[in-house]
């Protein structure tokens, strides 16, 4: 049997797309009948928001399970979709402090034999993770076989770029499976000239094969079917920012080898 792969989505910075980026991926994924999987390992647990899950579901998640309180099978649950499972981040997004949480996915393999286990078991696994590349991001980089970078198409956009490279460059040492997908231009306003200009920057100051040539607009549409609890690919498949989404999906689908 085939073995799948983990895609994590990392940035630096904070609000650049992540969360929307992984939900989006993971359910354009599953539509195209990959087997996948999304996890939650952010505290602030945001995919539970937005994920399409069933109503009435678990709020139990990762956190529980790290923790021992929940069997693995009680934290995977079910979507609309059915090619799509999701792990909340759990418990641990309810509580003021993460110390236990963090602590115990440094200290232990947990993270990583989870993250391998799934992989023999699914086509894709897409983590959701915090913004930086503190413990949590650096073991799940460490379990992953691609990265992707959500950069949010704004002036700021470049000055965090460098540290979140030469980490994924330092972890790629213990972890030579690990390959970048790229650099992902997010929230994209085509009709704004200060967008466009921060867009050919960024094209112009990053080496061209690192920033893929799709991007995704800034779409009303993205943020309402958030709100609504659903991935915009799910509930308005023809907007653009779902469009784009779906095309992320079947690129990294043929570059996994299961398009
Ligand atoms: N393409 C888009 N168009 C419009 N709004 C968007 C788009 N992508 C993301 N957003 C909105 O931008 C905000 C930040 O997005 P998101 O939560 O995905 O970022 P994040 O990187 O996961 O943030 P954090 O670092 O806090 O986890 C959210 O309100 C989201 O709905
Ligand atoms: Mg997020």
């Amino acid at each position: 049997m085939s073995v799948g792969q983990v895609i994590a989505v990392v940035s630096q910075k904070g609000g650049v797309g992540k969360t929307t980026t992984a939900v989006n991926l993971a359910a354009a994924l599953a539509r195209r009948g990959l087997r996948t999987l999304l996890v939650d390992t952010d505290p602030q647990g945001s995919v539970r928001f937005g994920a399409g899950l069933r109503t009435g579901h678990e709020t139990a998640g990762f956190s529980d399970y790290l923790a021992g309180t929940r069997a693995l099978r009680e934290v995977i649950l079910p979507t609309s979709l059915p090619w799509l499972r999701v792990i909340l981040a759990g418990t641990v997004s309810d509580a003021a402090e993460h110390e236990h949480y963090l602590a115990r996915i440094a200290d232990t393999r947990v993270l990583h034999d989870l993250l391998t286990m799934a992989r023999e078991r699914c086509d894709v696994v897409v983590v959701d993770t915090p913004p930086g590349l503190g413990p949590i991001t650096r073991r799940v980089l460490e379990a992953s076989q691609r990265a992707l970078i959500p950069l949010q198409c704004e002036p700021l956009a470049l000055q965090t770029t460098p540290q979140i490279l030469r980490g994924i460059g330092e972890i790629a040492k213990v972890n030579p499976a690990l390959t970048l997908d790229g650099i992902l231009l997010t929230m994209v306003d085509e009709a704004s000239d200060a967008s466009r200009r921060v867009q050919a920057y960024v094209r112009e100051h990053l080496p061209r094969a690192l920033v893929l040539d799709l991007v995704v607009p800034r779409r009303a549409a993205t943020a309402d079917a958030f709100s609504a609890g659903q991935p915009v690919v799910v509930r308005d498949p023809g907007d653009p920012a779902a469009q784009a989404y779906v095309n992320l999906a079947t690129l990294l689908a043929e570059r996994i080898g299961s398009a």
